[in-house]
């Protein structure tokens, strides 16, 4: 049984430049395990809160000196010298030691990196790979089975971009590739070809975006569609066969919401949820689409399940923002038919126990399961893991550049070589 000899961390860089937390584990037996927490930019407002220290002289307030404290200090004074028979119990007595509904006292940023350093160091000491262990963690005696489809940036707006277009992200989805080796080489081909059109068409080099998206001038989302078709078949796939589109449309931030129902302001007429949803299925009968992620905004549950309604079965109505990894909201929108796949960020709700809980209801009902990075990311690569360990259907972690993207790739390019398990259909 593991027990917490001393916890420790320290704060790191993300791949923006901004603190984060990475916090270090070590056992009794002397198994040790470190873990990076990432953050968000685009977050949903349910999200488990990440504690700053909001001092405007160090960071512009961003820095994370509280969150290492508390995690050296508080958790490691309580933790020291205790036993935890399951991730499940160490995370309880996290939740139970910050008491507030969503880890503002003592930080999710602190507590997830104390959850996922004694996951890793569990998995030391009983000396099997991290992703057997996410498996268990999962479900007691579940083994890795499948291996994630990768679902990849190519282009950028919104909030990861410089909010030339409206929504956030076309990603490629290499339908056809039968491995994650042939999924990578196809989606580089694509990527190279959208960066040599957007010299072609705009006139510069592509600047990228917080998640290595090419990110020209767009005119408006459609060319951000339609320039991605151009680019899958320049590389010499079939769009729709062999390489897909998916959408993050991230609405919650051009939407505003008001007494008679709210706008989506994404170009022209602000449109309202009806004109929303006939602006997406329109996409979707123009353009291979098979994924619509917060494709209506976080508040707006009415509509949920006339767009799910609307795109059943050709497309995944995907929540990010929508369902914030929080098991309550999932529930909600599992009876109400809102949506029929979830994005699974670990640190939108705070611990490993309480992701795997999201994860599960998703499962049971049927759903997919996107497992996701944050447009902040570490060079940390915990996450290929938990998308192995876990059986996500997909893995989403930005674009084929910048090593702290290519950390979870090459992770899981290595558990397939090691493995030889197939990837998910
Ligand atoms: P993030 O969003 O900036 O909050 O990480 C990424 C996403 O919307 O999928
Ligand atoms: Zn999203």
């Amino acid at each position: 049984m593991p027990t917490i000899h001393s916890l420790d961390a320290l704060e790191i860089l993300d791949s923006r430049g901004r603190p984060t937390v990475r916090a270090t584990c070590t056992l009794a037996s002397g198994a040790a395990g470190m873990a990076s927490v990432p953050s968000g930019a685009s977050t949903g407002a349910a999200e488990a809160l990440e504690l700053r220290d909001r001092d405007p002289s160090r960071y512009r307030g961003l820095g994370c000196r509280q969150a290492v404290g508390n995690v050296r200090g508080e958790i490691a004074g309580a933790l020291g010298g205790q036993n935890f028979a399951h991730q499940s119990a160490l995370d309880q007595a996290l939740i139970s030691l910050d008491g507030t509904p969503n880890k503002s006292r003592l930080g999710a940023n602190a507590l997830l990196a104390v959850s996922l350093a004694f996951a890793r160091a569990t998995a030391a000491e009983q000396g099997i790979p991290l992703y057997q262990h996410f498996a268990a963690i999962h479900t007691p005696g579940k083994k890795a089975e499948t291996l994630p489809r990768p679902t990849i940036n190519l282009f950028s707006g919104g909030k990861h971009a410089g909010g030339q277009v409206p929504i956030q992200d076309v990603l490629v989805v290499p339908i056809a590739a039968k491995t994650v080796d042939e999924a990578m080489a196809t989606t580089y081909a694509v990527y190279q070809s959208a960066a040599d059109l957007c010299l072609e068409k705009y006139g510069m080099r592509a600047l990228t975006a917080d998640e290595g998206g090419l990110a020209p001038p767009f005119p408006d989302a459609e060319a951000m569609l339609g320039d991605a078709v151009v680019a899958i078949e320049r590389a010499g796939y079939t769009p729709g066969q062999e390489v897909a589109l998916a959408l993050d449309v991230a609405s919650s931030h051009f939407y505003s919401g008001n007494d008679t129902g709210g706008r989506y302001h994404l170009g022209g007429e602000p449109l309202d949820s009806a004109g929303m949803i006939r602006h997406l299925t329109g996409w979707l009968e123009r353009y291979p689409i098979v994924s619509v992620e917060d494709g209506l905004a976080e508040e707006d549950w009415a509509n949920w399940p006339v767009l799910r309604r609307a795109i059943r079965g050709r497309a995944l109505v995907l929540g990010d923002d929508f369902l914030c990894t929080n098991p309550t909201r999932i529930r909600r929108a599992v009876d109400t038919g809102a949506a029929d796949a979830l994005l699974l960020k670990v640190n939108q709700i705070g611990t490993l126990s309480e992701a795997a809980d999201s994860c599960r209801m998703a499962q049971a009902a049927g759903w997919h399961v996107t497992v996701s990075a944050r447009s902040g990311e570490t060079e940390d690569d915990w996450l290929a893991d938990l998308a192995v360990g876990w059986s996500g259907g997909h893995l989403k972690v930005g674009s084929i550049t910048q090593s702290e993207r290519l950390a979870k790739y090459n992770r899981l390019l290595a558990i397939e070589a090691e493995t030889g398990l197939k990837m998910a259909g």
